[in-house]
């Protein structure tokens, strides 16, 4: 009995002597498929804030939606956040997040809440970026490609990298631009043509252009945030903004249905949207338009006011029927074909 007294006292003495963050107490699960240094910061900044173990696993987006479906019969993650939005509509679509109104939803832009909507509040945007492509100016001198046409150039056989739709939500905006800007099947003959120049699918979206920073590869088509971090840091890539147009992304983030630690769950996505951890993004060297109204557009952001963008068509291109589809029609016609 004593030994019990004893230990419950010293526990208070220990509670008072240390310092009380919000939660305190037990772990998030965090999915993250934004960029690796930026899902290391989100991670150190919520634990620091709240005293909440963070467990962080990143991985791209289509890849984190296999596993959310993998694992839909025993979650294991509570929160996945980052990650173009189309996977996010399609998690939702298939029960595999849960629906929730943050009370932060008032400060966001209406993109995002949009987002939301269409999701019936099982999703929420996070930041947005437009589809682009990057160019080494060391290897590309005379002419550069100013239009996704001047990628079927002969001139770039072998010099251009793009990840696999499956994996990366990337390569998926890209498919699903190219539907929208061109009809399908003249997309699918311009992925067609294009995959005679492609030396490589990554798996993740942003790798193209680290290779192309790197002179292992011309040209990355990637986003257009992702070629400016790159250029930020010293590499010298030229970011391009196709003339024909392009799509963007509404990244998002959703709670996982039936994830171990709900609250904290609920706790994060909170805090992800305030306008503090949105400025986050631009220290981590991600220069996404942030959702949240308050939150300062990084300098280094490209301006969507300035890019001609298309009307993407979230709801059809994140439905899981429109996504499965033109995936498997991707895997069927340019995916497996010789090169
Ligand atoms: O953080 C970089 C980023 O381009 C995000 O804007 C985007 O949501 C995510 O990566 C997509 O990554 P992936 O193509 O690997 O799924």
């Amino acid at each position: 009995m004593n030994k019990i007294i004893l230990t419950a006292a010293a526990t208070a003495v220990l509670a008072a002597a240390a310092p009380a963050p919000a939660l305190a107490q037990g772990e998030l699960v965090f999915y993250c498929s934004a960029e690796e240094n930026w899902c290391r910061t989100m991670s150190e900044a919520f634990q620091r804030e709240t005293g909440v173990n963070v467990l962080m696993t990143r991985r791209s987006s289509g890849e984190t939606f296999a596993q959310l479906m993998a694992e839909a019969g025993q979650p294991r993650g509570d929160v996945w956040w980052g990650g173009t939005g189309d996977p996010h509509l399609q998690a939702a679509q298939e029960g595999l997040t849960v629906e929730y109104r943050s009370p932060m939803l008032d400060e966001l832009q209406d993109w995002a809440v949009r987002q939301a909507e269409t999701s019936g509040f099982r999703t929420v945007g996070i930041y947005a970026g437009a589809l682009g492509f990057g160019y080494n100016s060391d290897l590309v001198d005379e002419n550069p490609p100013s239009c996704w046409a001047d990628l079927l150039d002969e001139r770039f056989r072998d010099d251009i990298q793009v990840a696999n739709p499956n994996s990366s939500g990337t390569a998926y905006t890209m498919l699903a631009t190219f539907v929208q800007l061109f009809g399908e099947d003249e997309a699918f003959a311009f992925m067609a043509d294009l995959h005679a120049n492609v030396s490589q699918y990554t798996q993740s979206g942003s790798a193209p252009i680290r290779a192309a920073a790197t002179g292992e590869t011309a040209i990355g088509i990637v986003f257009m945030h992702d070629a400016v971090a790159q250029a930020v840091q010293g590499a010298p890539i030229v970011t391009v903004a196709p003339c024909e147009g392009t799509g963007y992304e509404v990244g998002s983030m959703s709670l996982i249905e039936g994830g171990p630690n709900p609250d904290n769950a609920r706790a994060f996505y909170d805090w992800a949207l305030t306008a503090a951890a949105q400025e986050l993004g631009a220290q981590a060297n991600s220069f996404q338009v942030p959702s949240n109204r308050n939150a300062a557009t990084p300098e280094q952001a490209p301006n969507l006011d300035q890019i001609r963008l298309i009307d993407y068509d979230f709801a059809r291109f994140g439905s899981s029927e429109e996504r499965s589809r033109l995936l498997a029609r991707w895997d069927a016609e340019i995916g497996s074909a010789p090169r």
